[in-house]
C-alpha cells in the first residue's frame, strides 16, 4: 500500500509545479497577468471553453482595457461583446462587478469579499484570489474532482459535479501550497485539461501518476462516479418573419432575468401565433442544442407578418442593420446560415 496522498503532498505539489512551469499553454491571463484580465478571463472560462474564450478576451481588453472602462460602458456595448459566448448573466454580472469596483478606493483581496459580489462563486473567488493576489484557496471545479478521485481511487457515487467538487473542497484546500496557490491551481486546471482528461487520460505522461491511486489499478476512466445527466426534451417553434427588407425580431425587456436586451428569432407565442399555423408555413432550419439540462430542438418556419399593432416585445430590424444588434449565439447563426440559403 502507498502512503495516502495527504502524506506525500509536498512531493505532490513539487512534481505538478515542476510539469505546469514547462508544459503551461501560454494563455493571455498568464502572459500579462493583471487583476482585471484574471476576472474577466474566469467569467468568460466560467461555462465556456478555453479555445471558444481566446478571441472573445482579446477583443474584450483591447476594447474595455480596464475596470473603470468596463464600469462606464453602455449595457448594449457589454453585451455586443458576449454576443455567442452564452450564458448572458455573465456579461450583466461583470459589468455590475466592474461598477461596485471601480467605486472602491482598492478591490477587495480575500475569497470571502470576492464572493459578496455579483456572479462570483466559490470557484471564480478561489481563483481570481489565489492568482491576483496569492490567497490560500483552493479552486475545485469539474477537472479538479475529476483530478482529486483518480488520484484517491475514490469510487462513492455523485449526484452532480458540484455535490463531488464540496466532497473534495477539503482535499484540494490540504493539496495547496503556501507558496505560489495561484499557480497550483493553475496546474491542477491545466492537467484536467490536458492530461487528465474524461476519456483516454494521458496517464503515461502524467507528472504526478505515481501519486495516483486510479493509476495503479488501472481504471482511472471510473472515477470519479458521476450519476448521468437527466436531459429534458423541449421543443420549441420560431418565426421567420421578413418584410420590405426587415427581419421581425423579439427584444427581451430591460430587466427581464435571461436574454435582457438581447434579439431573437421569436417563438410562435412571442409573434402572437398559433403553433398549427406556423407548422404549416415552410420549415427553414430545425436545430438542436443543450443548454444545462435541457435538449432543445428547434424549428424555425417562414410565417406571414403579423397584421395590426405589433405584439409587445417585437421590432422590425432592417437585414442591413442586424450586425449592429445583439443576437443570442445560435440566432445569429441561424439567421446567417437561412439568409445564405434563401
Ligand atoms: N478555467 C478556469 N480558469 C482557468 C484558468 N485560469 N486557466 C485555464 N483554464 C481555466
Amino acid at each position: 500500500m502507498a502512503p495516502p496522498l495527504i502524506a506525500r503532498r509536498a512531493g505532490f505539489s513539487r512534481a505538478l509545479l515542476a510539469w505546469y512551469r514547462v508544459h503551461a499553454r501560454p494563455l493571455p491571463w498568464r502572459q500579462a497577468p493583471s487583476l482585471y484580465s484574471t476576472v474577466v478571463s474566469e467569467f468568460m472560462l466560467q461555462q465556456t471553453q478555453v479555445k471558444t474564450v481566446l478571441p472573445y478576451l482579446a477583443r474584450w481588453l483591447a476594447e474595455l482595457p480596464d475596470f473603470a472602462a468596463l464600469a462606464a460602458a453602455s449595457p448594449a456595448r457589454v453585451l455586443k461583446l458576449w454576443e455567442g459566448l452564452g450564458y448572458y448573466s455573465r456579461a450583466r454580472n461583470l459589468h455590475q462587478l466592474a461598477q461596485l469596483i471601480a467605486a472602491l478606493p482598492a478591490p477587495p483581496r480575500t475569497p470571502e469579499a470576492w464572493r459578496e459580489l455579483p456572479g462570483v462563486g466559490p470557484y471564480t473567488a478561489a481563483a481570481i484570489t489565489s492568482i491576483a493576489f496569492g490567497a490560500p484557496a483552493a479552486c475545485v471545479d469539474g477537472n479538479v474532482v475529476r483530478i482529486l478521485a483518480r488520484l484517491t481511487a475514490d469510487a462513492s457515487p455523485f449526484r452532480d459535479s458540484a455535490s463531488a467538487a464540496k466532497v473534495f473542497a477539503p482535499l484540494a484546500a490540504r493539496l495547496l501550497p503556501a507558496t505560489n496557490p495561484g499557480d497550483h491551481n493553475q496546474a491542477m486546471m491545466e492537467l484536467g485539461a490536458t492530461v487528465c482528461l474524461r476519456q483516454n487520460p494521458l496517464c503515461p505522461t502524467c507528472p504526478v501518476r505515481t501519486f495516483c491511486a486510479a493509476r495503479r489499478r488501472g481504471d482511472p476512466e471510473n472515477y470519479p462516479r458521476l450519476a448521468a445527466k437527466k436531459m429534458e426534451q423541449v421543443a420549441v417553434t420560431r418565426v421567420w418573419c421578413e418584410r420590405n427588407g426587415a427581419l421581425l425580431l423579439h427584444l427581451s425587456a430591460k430587466g427581464a432575468r435571461r436574454f435582457s436586451g438581447m434579439h431573437e428569432l421569436p417563438t410562435a407565442a412571442q409573434a402572437g401565433l398559433a403553433e398549427d399555423e406556423v407548422v404549416g408555413g415552410k420549415l427553414l432550419a430545425k436545430r438542436r442544442r443543450g443548454i444545462t439540462r435541457y435538449q432543445i430542438t428547434e424549428s424555425i418556419h417562414r410565417a406571414p407578418a403579423p397584421r395590426g399593432k405589433l405584439p409587445a416585445g417585437l421590432v422590425w430590424v432592417p437585414l442591413a442593420a442586424l450586425d449592429t444588434v445583439t443576437l443570442s449565439g445560435p440566432h445569429r447563426r441561424w439567421v446567417r446560415e437561412i439568409l445564405a440559403h434563401r
